[in-house]
């Protein structure tokens, strides 16, 4: 990995999620001598059990804090030569049922970090974003200069978050980096989004449900291959700059299913169709030259992505159904309880 811009103690904030804590296992060996210290507010989606491979590593410490507290965030972030924020709600889902915790989280919690960055003055400050604060993406591929238009409550607390950090660059010069990334798989991801969900209830032979037709389109990105971008955007991006991340192949959720029903020799019939999302964005297609052009290239294509999660949830059992069991079975019973009941009955 690169080495050009020494940042040898990075905040990782976020560091406990899907995204953040394969950055934090994968710096600490890109990076032989630096330290990382991973901040996490442990809400359902951030999980200790993601840090276990580092846990022994004198490298590597962690904070439980909530990113909206100045008071505990600004001493940590004081020591610090970078902050990279992954903490974010980030589902679309869970965002259109209750959108408060969303703005908190997304767009105060940013704010607070940017001050305290300012403060700090740090060498980079790098705001994790996404694909979505594009919306809908009708024909074609969009690059960074692209204008926003999120169309539901958790992609317009992203692109809230974007427009402070870039005025934290415009007004304050601190050296901001954005990169927005394509849907992200692979280990430890919560199984709420598609594809994990999709997976372990095949592994259970529970229905997967489909929304609207099954024909949006997403690019599937392995999260290694996320990180890794992020790695080379924080070293060698030019600040005030955003990045797309992103990969080449358009997956409709129809065809995201049938690739892993029959990857683990399940039957298509699994596939329930239910009530679309209110709003689905039913396209996003990033133009990535430009993060190609800092040298990125991604080491998994979708089938090696895909069958690598796979696996790795095969693999994983007891992680998944620890979370299944728990506080996640309410919020699949209100999402899902009643349009899943109704589709088994047709
Ligand atoms: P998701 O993983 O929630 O990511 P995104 O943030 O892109 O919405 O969903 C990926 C795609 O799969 C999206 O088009 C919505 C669809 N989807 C379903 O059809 N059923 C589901 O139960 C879920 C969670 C998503």
């Amino acid at each position: 990995m690169t080495q050009e811009l020494p940042l040898d103690h990075v905040v990782i904030a976020g560091g406990a999620g899907f995204i953040g804590s394969a950055f934090a296992r994968n710096y600490l060996t890109w990076h032989p001598n630096a330290r990382v210290t991973v901040v996490d507010k442990l809400t359902y989606a951030g999980n200790l059990e993601n840090l276990v491979p580092i846990d022994d590593s004198p490298r590597y410490r962690f904070v439980p804090a909530d990113i909206c507290d100045y008071e505990t965030m600004a001493p940590l972030i004081a020591e610090a030569d970078a902050v990279v924020n992954f903490a974010a709600e980030t589902h679309v889902d869970r965002s259109i049922l209750d959108p408060d915790v969303f703005v908190r989280t997304n767009v105060l919690g940013v704010n607070t970090l940017l001050r305290a960055a300012k403060e700090a003055g740090v060498k980079r400050f790098l705001q994790v974003s996404t694909d979505e604060v594009y919306g809908h993406v009708g024909e074609g591929s969009t690059p960074e200069n692209a204008p926003l238009k999120p169309r539901n409550p958790y992609s317009a607390s992203k692109a809230g978050a974007e427009l402070l950090v870039f005025s934290y660059f415009t007004n304050f010069g601190l050296p901001v980096l954005v990169t927005r990334g394509e849907n992200t798989i692979g280990p430890y991801q919560y199984p709420e989004k598609a594809t994990p969900l999709f997976i372990t209830n095949a592994l259970e032979d529970k229905p997967l449900p489909i929304y609207g037709q099954g024909r949006a389109v997403r690019h599937y990105v392995y999260v290694d291959d996320h990180a890794a971008a992020i790695d080379l955007v924080l070293h060698q991006g030019v600040p005030g700059e955003a990045y797309n991340i992103g990969a080449d192949e358009e997956v409709t959720t129809v065809e995201l299913a049938t690739r892993i029903l029959d990857l683990l020799g399940k039957p298509h019939a699994l596939m329930q169709f239910v009530p679309d999302r209110p709003g689905h964005d039913y396209r996003y297609n990033l133009d990535f030259r430009k993060l190609e052009r800092l040298g990125w290239r991604r080491a998994y294509d979708f089938s090696h992505t895909l069958e690598a999660t796979v696996a790795w949830y095969m693999e994983h059992e007891s992680w998944w159904r620890r979370i299944k069991s728990g506080a996640y079975r309410e919020y699949y019973e209100r999402q899902y309880g009643k349009a899943l009941a109704r589709a088994e009955r047709k």
